[in-house]
């Protein structure tokens, strides 16, 4: 089965959760432990969740995660702690000075890492920090607020609070060559050679059927040329509507070259789909007029795509 399978290259298989079916589907429950060996929380780890209200942190989402997986022999990627989106209010809409912004991120990082400390040892510390389609930082809170170096900082202190964590940047649209790509590689390249703690990076991969770049391996390869470990970390293959079985053996194949690169490259740990079923998966929401994106029907049935990951294997 695909566990074992993972296992035997030496990666992990992961798949996004929502706590409530994770706590009440059995179906859901189902396909989360028979088919992979890792498990991300889609969005209760998220600052909005664990601090609704400042110094207010709400600890069931995550801690109901964290206790599925440990009941099920599962590992947790932490997801994650400084991104522009589902920030609460009071944290987005304040006006903070740099000292006051600076312990407000140490408070929401020592409590979170903190609390998850040898439970949870991947953490994407930054998310998302380039703009969405060129090479320039994203205009967050953080960097209008503190500076460019946010992201050292960042890391610097989630390090403090957990230094046995594997700490990482997850980012999208730099699977294939571009002037993206390039940055991020600049700027990882840069904070390595100020001894910044950063041990991996997040590729996010929320591909379109027929456009999975053919560089992926390559560009997966040069951070592990770094001593980094990557990952694909948000894997999805959204289908223009209809998605017929042609599109669905199709991406099958896409499904399979994913994972075929991620064992190409000597450093990369973790493939990770972002969501159990199609039922449950944020495209139809966040892309309308696209469909299908995952691995399982919305009744829990494997498609094409879980038959394709296996053959890699
Ligand atoms: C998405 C979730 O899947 C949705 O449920 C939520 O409404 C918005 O966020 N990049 C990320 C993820 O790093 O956290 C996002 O998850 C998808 C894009």
């Amino acid at each position: 089965e695909l566990p074992a399978l993972a296992r035997s290259h030496g990666i992990g298989l992961g798949v996004a959760v929502a706590v409530d079916p994770l706590v009440r589907d059995g179906g859901y429950q189902d396909v989360v432990t028979s088919h992979y060996t890792s498990v991300t929380a889609e969005n209760t780890m998220k600052w909005e969740y664990v601090q609704p209200e400042r110094d207010e942190f709400d600890w069931s989402g995550p801690d109901a995660v964290v206790d599925f997986a440990r009941r099920h022999g599962l590992d947790v990627r932490g997801h994650t702690l400084l991104w522009h989106n589902q920030q609460p209010p009071w944290l987005s809409e304040g006006s903070w000075t740099g000292a006051e912004l600076r312990e407000v991120m140490r408070e929401h990082t020592d409590a979170l890492l903190g609390r998850y400390r040898g439970r949870i040892t991947t953490w994407d510390v930054v998310n998302e920090p380039l703009v969405d389609d060129g090479p320039r930082l994203r205009d967050n809170l953080w960097h209008r607020v503190l500076g460019e170096d946010y992201i050292a900082e960042a890391l610097r202190m989630a390090h403090e609070a957990d230094p046995g964590a594997r700490l990482y940047i997850n980012e999208f649209g730099i699977e294939g060559a571009g002037p993206k790509a390039d940055a991020l590689h600049a700027l990882v390249t840069d904070l390595l050679d100020r001894g910044v703690p950063l041990h991996g990076i997040g590729f996010q991969g929320h591909f379109v059927h027929g456009s999975v770049p053919e560089d992926l391996t390559e560009q997966m390869r040069r951070y592990s040329d770094l001593g980094l470990d990557v990952t694909v970390s948000e894997l999805d293959v959204r289908i223009p509507e209809p998605a017929g079985q042609e599109q669905l053996e199709e991406q099958a194949r896409e499904y399979r070259r994913v994972v075929q690169a991620c064992l190409d490259v000597p450093r990369c740990v973790n493939v990770t789909v972002w969501g159990v079923s199609d039922q449950h998966s944020w495209i139809p929401e966040w892309f309308p007029g696209y469909t299908a994106a995952l691995p399982f029907d919305g009744s829990y049935r494997p498609k094409p795509a879980l038959a394709g990951m296996a053959q890699a294997l």
